[in-house]
């Protein structure tokens, strides 16, 4: 087994699927660096579960070649116990308990006795399910069968997990903790390639994003490259302690954006230079109104639009 620390844990060369005469995936190609997290992003039917499932080894490319966790997809045996996946939708079995099932899977991959307990124990923890362990999987919330999922994916200990859209439908408190979650996972070097259609999810934990289109590659590096790649216009942002009627009649109006036309809201979005933000500020001041905040405006939703938009 050839598993060099310089390899990308995954590679994706090519790929294509189709379904009847729809191209899913249309010649995609990307790597993901060893310990990257690593963002897919893509708007509905873009064809990110497509190529997850590829990656997964759960469906056959049509053409191309997809290494992960330093094997080829073809070679399941070796492939099998270095990936872990938390799918778009999970099948459970909800008359398990969270305990059974992890158990359930856990013994699938050949632990046994106290390294099996162990195991369960520890990835109930991880997930934040001990309290829950005993209740039956059917009595369990969205959110708690999403980190169920997770903790099922890393049964095997992968070095490779691959989430697709795991953070849909969980609550603020949920998105922040599996934001810690998988930076904690990042820190204990597995790579981790995480899928969704909303940009802003995903800024703030990942090194990397790939941005899909109809299956085809429309950008891919870091936020800064994303953005000098959409040409993304600079704004920025002013908070004020007055509602925004004030810019009525203020100069360069005209470049601001509030909230809702001007009415009760105290924050807008200039569509300019620094140099026109910071005269806006000094009308303000000069009218005696406080402004609390002004700082560029890093719309990552609009700038992913932007890179959609503009792509064929
Ligand atoms: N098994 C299948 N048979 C036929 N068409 C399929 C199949 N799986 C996916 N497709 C089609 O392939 C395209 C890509 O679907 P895919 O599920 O990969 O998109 P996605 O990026 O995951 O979208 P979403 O954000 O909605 O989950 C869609 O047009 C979809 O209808
Ligand atoms: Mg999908």
């Amino acid at each position: 087994m050839t598993t060099a620390s310089n390899r990308p844990a995954i590679h994706i060369e090519h790929l294509s699927k189709t379904f009847g005469r729809l191209k899913a995936v249309d010649d995609l190609s990307f790597s993901v660096g060893a310990g990257e997290v690593f963002g897919f992003v893509g708007p509905n039917g873009a064809g990110k579960t497509t190529t997850i499932r590829m990656l997964a080894g759960l469906m056959r490319p049509d053409a191309g070649k997809i290494q992960t966790a330093g094997s080829e997809v073809d070679d399941r045996r070796s492939m099998a116990g270095r990936i872990g996946l938390v799918p778009e939708r999970s099948g459970f079995y909800g008359w398990m308990t969270a305990l059974e099932y992890l158990a359930f899977f856990g013994s699938l991959y050949g632990l046994e006795g106290n390294e099996l307990g162990a195991r369960c124990d520890d990835l109930l923890r991880t997930v934040d399910l001990q309290a829950r362990r005993d209740s039956v999987i059917s009595t369990f919330s969205h959110g708690m069968r999403q980190r169920l999922s997770l903790a099922r994916a890393l049964v095997n200990r992968p070095a490779v997990l691959l989430m697709d859209e795991p953070a849909v439908g969980l609550d603020p408190q949920g998105q922040y903790d599996f934001k810690q979650l998988v930076l904690k996972l990042s820190r204990e070097g597995i790579t981790i390639l995480i899928s969704s259609h909303q940009l802003h999810e995903l800024v703030e934990i990942c090194s990397r994003l790939a941005v899909i289109k109809k299956g085809r590659l429309v950008a891919e590096g870091t936020l800064e490259e994303l953005r000098a790649n959409a040409g993304a216009p600079e704004a920025y942002r002013i908070s004020m302690a007055a509602p925004c009627e004030v810019l009525r009649g203020a100069p360069f109006a005209e470049a601001t954006r509030a909230g809702t036309e001007l009415a009760s809201t105290s924050r807008f979005v200039v569509d300019g230079d620094v140099g026109l933000a910071n005269r806006l500020v000094d009308y303000l001041r000069a009218r005696q109104i406080e402004v609390s905040e002004l700082a560029e405006d890093k719309d990552v939703e609009a700038m992913f639009l932007r890179l959609i938009e503009t792509a064929p």
